[in-house]
């Protein structure tokens, strides 16, 4: 799978942990000690909608329109039940009528089971290119009271043009499900069995990476760049230590953006696009992991 491009949008508002310490009974301590969290950015008048457009605007950027044929939008957290984020994208970029558009919810493996149907598709659709894009205002279903839940969300988008290319790639995924780990509740707001939803990150990301290397026949050493769902520093210490891999395959920037749940593998992505950090032939994984509970790891070269 060859990625063409890459885009991201983030809203100028930018909540610091002090802001939370104004809101609810917790410290910058707690938090950066806890997460590694530092900041997030909020919607103000942003939408998922424009969120997910700026960022695939970017992505466009130089990319043929007539060579789309696939528009996937993961997110949980769409402005409206219908119509779809993808289906409002495709006529706003002015995409051909011809794409097949609909949106994904997998919330924060999202981005990652996206990549996995694009794939599939694109292997029928030779020469043909997908446009794929990690949109979410989480803040709309945070409950600001709600210390343990409020102070890890952000909000954002990121998107990336891929195109299939022949390339082998290895994938590992699933799906546990579990309604009382991760779900939004009557009100519509988001709910969290924080210390069940670590464990499992550590343990299912940690088993689904080996499972991935395992296929390819690598060790973790010969990978170049993990790139994790940001949710948590201390996740991603954890499934280092235990892959015995070291600390500087994993990118991380979460300590900005906190966690913005679909929109955090595109959001990396695109940071270490516009750094340099990807390289041709560089051997990339990509880690997605929550609310299902449901998890993915790929691996491609870039
Ligand atoms: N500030 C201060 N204290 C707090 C805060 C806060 N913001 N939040 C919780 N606490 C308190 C708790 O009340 C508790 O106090 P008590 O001991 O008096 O009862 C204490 O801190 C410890 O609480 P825990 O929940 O056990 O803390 P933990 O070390 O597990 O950290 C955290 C909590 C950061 C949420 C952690 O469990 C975590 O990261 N979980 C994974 C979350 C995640 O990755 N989600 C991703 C998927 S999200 C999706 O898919 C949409």
């Amino acid at each position: 799978m060859k990625f063409l491009s890459t885009g991201s949008f983030v809203p100028p508002r930018r909540m610091t942990n002090q802001d939370f310490e104004k809101i609810v009974d917790t410290s910058d301590q707690w938090i950066v000690e806890r997460t590694g969290i530092h900041a997030r950015h909020v919607a103000e008048e942003e939408t998922t909608l424009t969120m997910a457009m700026a960022a695939a605007k970017q992505a466009m950027e130089g990319v043929d329109p007539s060579a789309i044929c696939l528009v996937l939008v993961a997110t949980f957290t769409p402005d409206q039940a219908t119509p779809s984020v993808a289906s409002q994208l495709q006529q706003a970029l002015g995409l051909p009528e011809e794409v097949l558009a609909y949106d994904i919810n997998a919330a924060c493996s999202g981005f990652l089971f996206a990549l996995l149907t694009a794939e599939r598709l694109l292997e029928a659709m030779p020469g043909k290119c997908a446009l794929l894009v990690g949109a979410e205002k989480v803040s709309g279903r945070l409950d600001y009271t709600d210390r343990g839940t409020c102070i890890l969300f952000g909000d954002g988008a990121g998107a990336a043009v891929v195109q299939a290319d022949g390339r082998p790639t290895w994938a590992d995924y699933g799906n546990r499900s579990n309604g009382s780990a991760i779900y939004t509740d009557e009100k519509g707001l988001l709910r969290m069995e924080g210390r069940q939803v670590y464990q499992f990150a550590v343990r299912t990301v940690t088993q689904s990476i080996r499972n991935v290397l395992e296929k390819a026949g690598l060790e973790p050493g010969q990978l170049d760049h993990v790139v994790c769902h940001q949710a948590n520093h201390r996740i991603i210490e954890a499934v280092a230590r235990h892959l015995g891999a070291p600390m500087e395959l994993f990118f991380e920037n979460l300590g900005e953006y906190g966690n913005t749940s679909a929109a955090s593998i595109p959001l990396a992505l695109d940071e270490m696009h516009r750094n340099g950090m990807l390289k041709s032939g560089q051997r990339v994984l990509l880690e997605g992991f929550g609310s299902g509970l449901s998890w993915g790891s790929y691996l491609f070269e870039w």
